[in-house]
C-alpha cells in the first residue's frame, strides 16, 4: 500500500482506556498487513532523558507539586521526544505515540489551571504547529477504566490513583477536544471486545490513508 503522507498517529484517553493494548495491536497490523515500518513510543517518555523525566512526573512529584513544574517537565520531555519523532517520520516510519498534546490540554488545562494559550504557545515552539495527522481517542466509562487499572499487577503511579469523578472530568475534556478537532481526532468506544475495537481502529486508519 503506497502511503505518500507523514503518519504521526497518537492515542489518547483516560487511564485504563486501553490505549496501550490497542496501540500495540495497531503496530502489529501496520507491520504485517500494511507492511510499513512502525515506531511505537509514548509520552511522557520516548527518549533516554524523557524517560527520566517521566519518572519524575509520575513518581516523585505528588499532588501538592507546583503545576508549572509539572508542565515544564512534561514539555521538556516532549521537546526531546519530538526531535526523535520527526527523525523517524523522515526515515519513513509510521509513528504511533501513546499520549501527546491532547493529554496536556486535557490534564493540565481542563483539569489543571494552565491556560490554553500557554500550552499552545509552548507546543508551537516544539513542533511548529505540526499536529499529529490522526488521533484515536479511546473512550471508556471511568469505573470500567478503574477496574482495569486495579487488575494491573504493576505498581500504581499517582495518576492511576485518580478518583472516578476526576477521571470523568478528564473524559469530558477529551470529548470536548475531539469535538474541536473533528478532522483529526476519531473517537473510538472501548466498551466493546478488544478485537472489535481494534477492527474499528484499523478501519479508520485505512480510511485515513486512502483519503
Ligand atoms: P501512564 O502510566 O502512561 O498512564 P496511561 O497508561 O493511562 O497512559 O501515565 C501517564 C500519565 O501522565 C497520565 O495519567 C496522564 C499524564 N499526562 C499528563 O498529565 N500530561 C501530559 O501531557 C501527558 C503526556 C501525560
Amino acid at each position: 500500500m503506497g502511503i505518500n503522507k507523514d503518519l504521526f498517529i497518537t492515542f489518547e484517553g483516560i487511564e485504563g482506556s486501553g490505549k496501550s493494548t490497542q496501540i500495540k495491536l495497531l503496530a502489529n497490523f501496520i507491520k504485517t498487513k500494511i507492511r510499513k515500518k512502525v515506531y511505537l513510543t509514548r509520552e511522557p517518555g520516548g527518549t533516554k532523558i524523557s524517560e527520566k523525566i517521566r519518572k519524575l512526573v509520575i513518581n516523585d512529584l505528588h499532588s501538592k507539586s507546583n503545576s508549572l513544574t509539572e508542565l515544564f517537565l512534561l514539555f521538556a520531555a516532549r521537546a526531546e521526544h519530538y526531535d526523535l519523532i520527526k527523525d523517524k517520520l523522515n526515515k519513513g516510519y509510521i509513528v504511533l505515540c501513546d499520549r501527546y498534546v491532547d493529554s496536556t490540554i486535557a490534564y493540565q488545562h481542563y483539569n489543571g489551571n494552565i491556560k490554553l494559550e500557554v500550552i499552545n504557545y509552548i507546543q508551537k515552539l516544539i513542533d511548529k504547529d505540526q499536529k499529529p495527522n490522526l488521533t484515536f481517542l479511546l473512550d471508556i466509562n471511568p469505573s470500567l477504566g478503574k477496574e482495569r487499572i486495579s487488575k494491573r499487577s504493576k505498581k500504581k503511579d499517582r495518576f492511576d490513583k485518580e478518583p472516578v469523578n476526576r477521571m470523568n472530568k478528564i473524559r469530558s475534556a477529551f470529548k470536548k477536544i475531539a469535538l474541536l478537532n473533528k478532522n483529526r481526532i476519531v473517537l473510538i468506544s472501548n466498551h466493546l471486545p478488544k478485537a472489535v475495537v481494534q477492527a474499528n481502529i484499523q478501519k479508520e486508519l485505512l480510511r485515513f490513508i486512502n483519503k
